[in-house]
């Protein structure tokens, strides 16, 4: 069997977002074609306002996988369009987007030299090579911190241009990962955009700047690498600790926003991710 099939049944979060991969992995095959659609294969999301189409696109997303959602959403639009989403039974949820380009590369850059990693660790990017007990490893530590993992194959980089980073200790133990993989369709106008962030330090390691050495060194990968210009993420309104580590790589508050709307049968109240 070939590479590009031996990872896409490795999925490592719980059983309910397993199984929205799974239905994301199998619509997106058939999805792949329409530039509106960006997916990290965890979740299909519109690429952006879609006027009169979004509020039933995304329903139609939420029944069929579990759930649906949009980035680039200005932010003025999120509360008419959770208001629409809960009209259809959906559970709406949103997040900030934080966004950067050039300026965060260059201060990703410059944090690279001015900021070591504890002597203790090392950086390892997931591949087709990792062991799958590393990438679970790596799954269940993020889950530890109230971040959900992507599919086993968009861990590894498989099929999608990303990476995810994972520190680990003396023990090959990992304590901190980050991650950022290019999600649009290369014909879409925010097809250099990269989803980054999936920052997680375990808990007792934190406040050894791991988080933001790991994330620095996601966005200067992409940039050089993987032809990023730009990064952006979600943040929870009240995560004052991400936003003060994605301020210090210059990605930074934007005019837009995240919206998801979760089916309550599928999902129940389980939050889709921090
Ligand atoms: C967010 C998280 C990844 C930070 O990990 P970390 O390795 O401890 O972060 P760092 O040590 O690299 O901190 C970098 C900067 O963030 C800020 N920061 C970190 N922890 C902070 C805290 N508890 N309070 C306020 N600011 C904090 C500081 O500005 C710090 O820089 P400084 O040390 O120069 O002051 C970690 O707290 C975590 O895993 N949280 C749960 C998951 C999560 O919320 N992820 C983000 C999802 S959007």
């Amino acid at each position: 069997m070939s590479n590009i099939n031996n990872f896409q049944d490795e999925f490592f979060a719980s059983d309910i977002h397993n199984a929205t991969a799974r239905k994301c992995r199998d619509l997106m095959s058939m999805l792949s074609d329409n530039p509106i659609y960006a997916s990290n294969r965890r979740i299909i999301l519109l690429g952006g306002d879609q006027g009169d189409q979004m509020v039933p696109l995304i329903g139609n997303l939420a029944r069929l996988t579990g759930v649906g959602g949009v980035i680039f959403l200005p932010k003025e639009k999120a509360s008419g369009l959770c208001d629409e989403l809960a009209k259809m039974d959906l559970i709406p949820d949103q997040w900030d987007q934080y966004g950067g380009g050039e300026e965060a590369y260059l201060k990703s850059k410059q944090l690279l030299l001015d900021v070591p990693l504890p002597s203790d660790l090392t950086v390892v990017p997931l591949s087709v090579q990792s062991p799958s007990d590393f990438v679970k490893a790596v799954a269940e530590m993020s889950m530890d911190c109230g971040v959900t993992p992507l599919p086993g194959a968009t861990m590894r980089g498989q099929g999608i241009d990303g990476v995810i980073l994972a520190a680990t200790d003396w023990t090959g133990a990992p304590v901190a990962a980050s991650g950022s993989f290019l999600t649009f369709h290369p014909e879409h106008i925010l097809s250099d955009q990269a989803f980054w962030g999936m920052l997680a330090t375990r808990e007792d390691r934190r406040g050894e700047k791991i988080a933001l050495v790991l994330g620095a060194m996601a966005i200067v990968d992409m940039w050089e690498n993987k032809g990023a210009r730009g990064f952006f993420t979600g943040i929870r309104h009240d995560n004052d600790v991400s936003k003060a580590v994605c301020a210090k790589m210059g990605v930074l508050e934007t005019e837009y926003c995240f919206v998801v709307g979760a089916d309550p049968i599928h999902f129940g109240d389980t939050p889709m991710t921090k």
